[in-house]
């Protein structure tokens, strides 16, 4: 383990540990896979406009999301079916988010039941869903979830329609058994043809969902909603009409709407009409503690970390995914001290140079 020093050698191992239709379940992108590279690419081509001779002597990366407080604001992303990773799941993925500190997005197609990962740790817990055709199964699932003492509610609005994952296709991916379904009716698809994914998807995800909905979620939970997959002014603006409690700004990883922007090149226009009446986050090709720097002095309050919380549990289990966050925490905390902010607070939008702007 000592031998990992970055997020990259993760996927390496990962690349080595997992079956060859797993790892492109996890590591794909929807069509040409341009967004899902642009994420990436579009953090180098920020530059940072460092600032010197500012006592760097004690770093202090601790931030709260919505009150609760986290060691850094690096949090893990909701991502589908842990278990295919390793055998703990969704478990090992909580006990090294307490571990780390930090808060778990827990994927509505988690493959552990809500109940076994809270029991497993004392992590804050978020829970996100996609909204079904069966709405009452939504509504079920949202109870239960709450009576395990998740906090908040993440709706994922990028997906009433899953995007053409080629790989998927190619590779007839099974979508699995989903635990915090059972008895409520079969999410288990084996296609003789194409994505099993994609099959399920259709079968039960509503895509008449809209933004008048946001009132029946509202309905059925007292626990603050966060939107993730906001791409636009206008609809982060139709987000605080609605009376979210948060904005996450997400290309679902590039798995959705291939070309669609690169999430950190949109961030700011977010931002900007949000005017921090809510907390604004960002995900999507965060691979470094300098992106983690990036993405705040563009005015997110924290990042979520998909794939590579993946990477390193397919990898090491809980340990791998420790592992992962505090290499993340370790680069964001050189990167405060090498651009001379001692706290998350003295980051601000003079501290980075993205391309639009000239030297
Ligand atoms: C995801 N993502 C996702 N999002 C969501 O809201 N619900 C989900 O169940 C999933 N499942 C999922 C599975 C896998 C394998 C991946 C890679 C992604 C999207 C995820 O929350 C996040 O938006 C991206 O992963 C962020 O990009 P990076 O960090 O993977 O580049």
């Amino acid at each position: 383990m000592d031998q990992i020093v970055n997020v990259d050698e993760f996927q390496e191992l990962a690349k080595q540990a997992l079956p060859k239709m797993y790892y492109d379940f996890y590591n794909g992108g929807a069509e040409d896979q341009h967004t899902l590279n642009e994420n990436v690419q579009a953090f180098r081509r920020i530059m940072f406009r460092p600032r010197v001779l500012v006592d760097v002597s004690k770093i202090d990366m601790s931030t709260k999301i919505l009150g609760y407080p986290i060691s850094a604001p690096i949090m893990i992303a909701p991502t589908g079916n842990h278990k295919l990773a390793h055998p703990e799941g969704e478990t090992a993925t909580a006990k090294a988010a307490a571990a780390c500190n930090t808060i778990m997005i827990v994927s509505y197609m988690s493959s552990c039941t809500f109940e076994e990962i809270a029991s497993s740790c004392n992590a804050v817990r978020f829970l996100q869903i996609y909204v079904y055709k069966r709405r009452d199964i939504t509504a079920q699932v949202v109870k239960r979830a709450e009576k395990a003492g998740f906090k908040a509610i993440v709706l994922t609005v990028d997906v009433p329609r899953l995007g053409r994952r080629e790989a998927d296709i190619k590779n007839k991916m099974i979508s699995p058994q989903l635990k915090n379904f059972e008895g409520l009716f079969s999410t288990e698809v084996r296609p003789s043809k194409g994505s099993g994914v994609q099959a399920f998807a259709s079968r039960a995800f509503d895509a008449s969902f809209s933004w008048k909905d946001i009132e029946w979620l509202r309905s059925i939970t007292e626990l603050p909603i966060l939107v993730k997959g906001i791409l636009t002014r206008e609809d982060a603006l139709k987000a605080v009409e609605a009376g979210v409690d948060g904005i996450i700004v997400s290309n679902h990883g590039g798995r959705q709407l291939d070309y669609s922007p690169a999430t950190i090149t949109v961030l700011e226009e977010v931002v900007q009409v949000v005017r921090g009446r809510i907390p604004v986050l960002l995900d999507g090709g965060v691979r470094r503690g300098t992106d983690v720097f990036k993405a705040l002095a563009l005015g997110a309050q924290a990042v979520l970390i998909g794939r590579p919380i993946i990477y390193g549990l397919a990898a090491k289990g809980e340990d791998g995914v420790k592992k992962v966050i505090d290499m993340l925490k370790n680069e964001f905390e050189i990167t405060m001290a090498l651009s001379g902010c001692p706290t998350i607070d003295d980051i601000t939008r003079n501290h980075v140079r993205t391309e639009n702007e000239r030297l």
